[in-house]
């Protein structure tokens, strides 16, 4: 569904923004710092509840705010929804149609967002906890029964990490093996089979962008041989020592692998750059498969980073998915998408439509 309608106040440089949007393809342009990041960050936060720049919420909010407020209209088949995020220094507060909403969570099922920001090498780059995420969110779009297994997981995990923390006998900490081990196992056969239907659409993105078969590998967080129950069980001395559980799906990876090899170390920015794009691409498109109609991708400065070459590669694969388009740009015109449907000028926090 896309997004028909803005608006942005408090946040970061944008102090009040109201913008109606193309269904299709959205361009804005503006020069550095003139707040063109902060706008697709402000998109982001309306999907999903969170920045994709800062993990602190105060950083959001403008200089001298005490909160910041993002609005958005999405449209399908003539029904409009309103969604609503306001972060404050208390939190994020999360309203659906005029009713407060239990979580963030909610909101991506009117508006999911992808981003492709300059930053996006970092997926590969950076820890497992990135990947994690990444697969998480796409495992979400596609299995129903992944929020309650993520959240029976989680508090079972809270739990026993308390008992270590606290130093309890091996019976209490070992009170909650089974609950763990139950959600853990289910937890990480549903990233698995999101993994195999992510396959093939990522495979054919590696080859596409960068001429390489790419694979995502999944490590699941605990030895291949044995069950988790079993370990968790076998290596308490162990997580006693850390005061922390150290075996489960909380400790996976999804190790990266271009040209047979793990890609983290062997290819080049540019590379990381189309890989990890390759790899939102793909996940776009499982989750359109899924639930058609309701993507958008945020794409900030493409060009950043890529030669000519890989550019045009990146883009004729961005053209192709029917998804709502927002970009931004340091130019007008971006050589290898076609003319914007709504071209923004940004200028010191302030956007305006440009005449067509
Ligand atoms: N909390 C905040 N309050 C006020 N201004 C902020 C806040 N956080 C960041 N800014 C400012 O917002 C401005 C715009 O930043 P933004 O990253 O959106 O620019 P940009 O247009 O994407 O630039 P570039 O082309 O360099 O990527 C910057 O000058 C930055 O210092
Ligand atoms: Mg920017």
């Amino acid at each position: 569904m896309p997004l028909t309608w803005i608006q942005v106040e408090r946040f970061r440089c944008l102090e009040k923004v109201e913008l109606e949007l193309d269904p299709h393809f959205n361009l804005f342009v503006g020069a550095n710092a003139s707040g063109k990041t902060s706008l697709l960050e402000a998109l982001f936060f309306l999907g999903r509840g969170r920045s994709f720049r800062s993990r602190r919420l105060e950083t959001l909010i403008q200089q001298g705010a005490k909160d910041f407020l993002v609005v958005g209209k999405t449209e399908a088949a003539g029904a409009v929804t309103t969604l609503g995020v306001r972060g404050s220094r208390l939190g994020t507060e999360v309203r659906i149609a005029g009713r407060p909403a239990q979580s963030a969570a909610e909101l991506a099922e009117h508006f999911p967002p992808q981003v492709i920001d300059p930053e996006v090498h970092k997926l590969l780059e950076e820890g497992p906890g990135r990947r994690r995420r990444f697969l998480d969110w796409g495992v979400f779009h596609v299995e129903r029964a992944f929020l309650p297994t993520w959240q029976r997981y989680h508090k079972a995990l809270r739990q026993r990490n308390a008992a270590l923390k606290q130093e309890l006998s091996d019976e209490a900490v070992g009170v909650w093996d089974g609950e763990l081990a139950e959600a853990g196992e289910a937890l990480s056969a549903q990233r698995l089979a999101y993994l195999e239907r992510l396959s093939e659409p990522l495979g054919a993105m590696g080859r596409r962008l960068l001429g390489m078969d790419v694979a995502l590998v999944y490590h699941r967080g605990w030895p291949d041989e044995r069950g988790l129950r079993e370990s968790l069980a076998r290596d308490v001395e162990r997580d006693r020592r850390y005061r922390a559980t150290q075996h489960g799906p909380h400790r996976a990876d999804a190790v990266v692998r271009a040209g047979g090899q793990a890609a983290k170390d062997r290819v080049s920015r540019g590379q990381q750059k189309l890989l990890a794009a390759g790899l939102t691409l793909a996940q776009l498109q499982v989750q359109e498969m899924e639930r058609p109609g309701r993507s958008a991708l945020l794409l900030d400065d493409p060009a950043a980073e890529l030669d000519a070459t890989s550019l045009g590669r990146l883009l004729e694969c961005v053209r192709e998915l029917p998804v709502q388009l927002l970009v931004t740009s340091l130019r007008a015109e971006v050589p290898g998408l076609p003319a914007a449907g709504r071209l923004f000028h940004v200028e010191r926090g302030r956007i305006a439509v440009a005449p067509s």
